[in-house]
């Protein structure tokens, strides 16, 4: 079977800094050695409110961060969801093996859903069995996400492993995660404790990738740290969640492990080491900003690749689905 890759981000808002080293910088570089499908997963974002204005224009925004990012759409598929409608027939099938228990256990349900259970949609609930569909219609053998998927990536291969089981086949794979990085769980600049996201009301919590470089100077200098200075070993960063996000942060940008960056700012204040990771930050991200303003300009453009990303991921997917339809017994032409 050959390697291939599928990967999506929700187009709910902005794309952020964990957005970006979870995933999207991970994508470019694993691009090159394999065959890849980028989605902008749009029926997944329906799952909470959206208005439908907002949505479209968070389609084009999210896919101009793919390619400003470095995604090149001629070799790798990028598309919006909806465009292929097997996501939602696979995803029907897929309702049909996953088990309530399972669902009932997935953690992102219980944070989304929060108090008010009862008013969830139930796509909210069933949000997990979508995504194992995006994945297994096209047999994906990795699937790079932050740390936050993991969860659905394990109900994936529990759904393919028991799809495989009842219909006494070997037809979808056991996909395995691609968790890579120095920060694939990227904190709140605010909070440590809590995960950088698009939800979270302080725009002072993350970094955007539209940010301007005085926006994202001004947010770093910002950041919550405790008193005390940069430790001398990895281990001086437990029980310090800011320090260790930051720290993180910037061996993710800079390309070295946390055990380097140690090393470079052992004992250094978090004052100079703000300066440093602002710098880093800006050279690494406002390249990426200015060629989203250029594309959004270019709508047309955008439009274009989504359109061609979508014919490209039909016809991947409609001799998969043939073969699903006849595994389960449907009759079809
Ligand atoms: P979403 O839209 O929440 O996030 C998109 C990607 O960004 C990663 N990410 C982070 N990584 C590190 N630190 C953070 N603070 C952070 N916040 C987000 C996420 O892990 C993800 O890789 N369910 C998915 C979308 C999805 C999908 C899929 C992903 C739908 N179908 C199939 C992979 C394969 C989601 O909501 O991602």
């Amino acid at each position: 079977m050959t390697d291939r890759i599928f990967s999506g981000v929700q187009p709910t808002g902005n794309l952020h800094l964990g957005n970006y080293l979870g995933a999207i910088r991970n994508w470019v570089r694993l691009q090159n050695e394999y065959e890849c499908l980028f989605c902008l997963v749009d029926m997944h974002a329906i799952t909470i409110w959206q208005d439908p204005l907002e949505l479209a224009a968070n389609t084009r925004e999210v896919a101009a961060g793919f390619l400003a990012a470095g995604i090149d759409p001629v070799r790798c598929i990028v598309f919006n969801q909806s465009r292929v409608p097997a996501h939602a027939e696979l995803a029907w099938i897929l309702n049909c093996t996953a088990r309530l228990g399972w669902l009932n256990r997935m953690t992102q349900f219980k944070e989304k859903a929060g108090k008010q259970r009862e008013n969830a949609s139930v796509g909210l609930y069933a949000y997990p069995c979508l995504m194992a569909a995006d994945i297994l219609l096209y047999k994906a053998t990795h699937v790079p996400v932050g740390e936050d998927q993991k969860q659905h990536l394990e109900l994936t291969r529990d759904v393919a492993q028991k799809f495989n089981s009842d219909y006494g086949v070997d037809f979808f794979p056991l996909t395995e995660p691609l968790i890579l990085g120095a920060a694939t769980r990227v904190m709140s600049l605010r909070d440590g404790t809590k995960k950088m996201s698009k939800s979270e009301p302080s725009e002072f919590s993350r970094i955007n990738l539209t940010d301007t470089a005085d926006a994202i100077a001004d947010k770093i200098r910002k950041a919550r740290t405790d008193p005390a200075p940069l430790p001398e070993t990895t281990a001086g960063l437990e029980g310090r969640p800011e320090a260790a996000n930051l720290v993180g942060i910037y061996a993710a940008l800079s390309d070295q492990s946390v055990a380097e960056t140690i090393a470079r700012f052992s004992g250094r204040l978090f004052s100079d080491f703000k300066g440093e990771l602002a710098d880093l930050a800006v050279a690494k991200l406002d390249p990426i900003a200015s060629e989203m303003r250029r594309l959004r300009a270019d709508s047309g453009y955008i439009d274009q690749v989504l359109r061609d990303g979508g014919a490209r991921a039909r016809a991947l997917a409609e001799p998969l689905m043939t073969e699903v339809r006849r595994i389960v017994g449907f009759l079809a032409e």
